[in-house]
């Protein structure tokens, strides 16, 4: 079985996303949240799962922050830290910490459109195609290696909430797709690309192997 933290800001349809898929593998330990009244955080609670409080504004500095939200996290010894809908930024310090087991959910088709308001930047941007991608974390703001990507169409009628919802439905299905490949050891990390070995090639790997 393998231990996963969960960060949430909000809403926390990814988390819901995520237990309700039922991951052979995986167990959610801890929800944490930097916001006291988010949503998720509730839904969690009324799962049974344990759930955590840090409001980020009762710290000094984005460091303080980071500290105590690593010691907490460690307290569970997790094989994985799922960004899913976290809003802060997280410090180098944090991001090294959890390197190779801290996955970030990103709503739009990256390296387009990191940071904040990426619907709207991409209706802007008059794109046809907007998506997320779903990525380990680096030092570097939305910047690691993919894992992966789904993309939707844009139509000529589309608002910030149409195309959100849209983008929204196939986080949903991806991420757990995700955490089931991490949580089976089929992600590797080679360089800036991320590989995914299906069952098919690690047999064959291990064929070789004898
Ligand atoms: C999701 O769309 C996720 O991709 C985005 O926040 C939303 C959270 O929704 N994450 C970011 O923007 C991270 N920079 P949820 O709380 O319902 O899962």
């Amino acid at each position: 079985m393998k231990k996963i933290v969960v960060l949430i800001s909000g809403r926390g349809s990814n988390l819901r996303a995520v237990v309700e898929a039922r991951i052979a593998q995986a167990e959610i330990v801890a929800v944490i949240s930097n916001q006291a009244n988010a949503q998720g955080l509730q839904w969690a609670a009324e799962q049974g799962l344990t759930t955590h409080v840090i409001e980020h504004s009762k710290f000094i500095d984005r460091e303080e922050f980071d500290h105590t939200l690593i010691r907490l996290i460690d307290g569970y010894q997790p094989d994985l830290v799922l960004l899913a809908g976290f809003m802060r930024i997280l410090s180098s310090e944090f991001c090294l910490h959890y390197a190779g087991k801290l996955i970030n959910i990103h709503p739009s088709l990256l390296p387009s459109f990191p940071g904040l308001h990426t619907h709207e930047r991409a209706l802007e941007s008059g794109c046809r195609l907007a998506g997320c991608t779903i990525h380990f974390v680096t030092p570097k703001l939305d910047g690691g290696p993919i894992i992966a990507q789904g993309a939707v169409p844009i139509f000529d009628h589309d608002t910030v909430e149409t195309l959100a919802q849209r983008v929204l439905k196939i986080e949903h299905q991806l991420l757990p797709q995700v955490v089931n490949d991490f949580v089976s050891d089929r992600l590797e990390i080679k360089g800036n690309r991320v590989i995914r070995h299906s069952d098919a090639t690690q047999d064959e790997e291990a064929n070789l192997l004898n």
